[in-house]
C-alpha cells in the first residue's frame, strides 16, 4: 500500500468540481485517508512549493494556491503515487490526455485544477504541511 497528497486547487472548488474528481478516485479503488476543505496561509504555499522556489512562475503559483479554498486529500492504494499522477494528466491542461482529470477539466497550466505528489519522497514533505499525522486514518474499506 502506498499513500499520496491530492489537492484540489482554489479552480477546482470554485468550479464545484471536488465531487467529480473524488468519485473517480474511489471508483477507481483508491482509499480516503483523510479528507478536508481548508485556506492555505502563504508560509504554508512556500514550503508546499519550495522545490519551484527558484521559478518565474513561484509568486504567481503561491498567490493562486492562496486565493481561495483547496481540499486536501491523502488517498492509498497499490502503486498510488503513480495511479493518481496519471488519472491527473499532463500537468498543462490544454496539453494533458482526454479522460484524466485535467484532460477533462482544465485549459491552463498553472490554474490546472489539481495537484498530485510526483515521489514518496514529495508525498512525505507535502503531507505533514496539511495533515498531522492521527488525522490519516486506517479503516476497512471491505475490498
Ligand atoms: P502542480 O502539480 O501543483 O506542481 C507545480 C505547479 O506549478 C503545477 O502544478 C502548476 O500549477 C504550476 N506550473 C508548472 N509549470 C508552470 C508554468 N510554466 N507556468 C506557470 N505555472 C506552472
Amino acid at each position: 500500500m502506498e499513500r499520496t497528497l491530492v489537492l484540489i486547487k482554489p479552480d477546482g472548488v470554485k468550479r464545484r468540481l471536488v465531487g467529480r474528481i473524488f468519485q473517480r478516485f474511489e471508483e477507481k479503488g483508491l482509499r480516503i485517508a483523510a479528507l478536508k476543505l481548508m485556506n492555505v496561509s502563504r508560509p504554508m504555499a512556500e514550503e508546499h512549493y519550495s522545490v519551484h522556489r527558484d521559478k518565474p512562475f513561484f509568486r504567481s503559483l503561491v498567490d493562486y494556491i492562496t486565493s481561495g479554498p483547496v481540499v486536501a486529500a491523502v488517498l492509498e492504494g497499490s502503486n498510488a503515487i503513480a495511479v493518481v499522477r496519471k488519472m491527473c494528466g499532463a500537468t498543462d491542461g490544454s496539453k494533458a490526455e482526454p479522460g484524466t482529470i485535467r484532460g477533462d477539466f482544465s485549459m491552463g497550466i498553472e490554474k490546472n485544477i489539481i495537484h498530485a505528489s510526483d515521489s514518496h519522497e514529495a508525498y512525505e514533505h507535502e503531507y505533514r504541511i496539511f495533515f498531522r499525522d492521527e488525522e490519516i486514518l486506517n479503516y476497512e474499506c471491505g475490498d
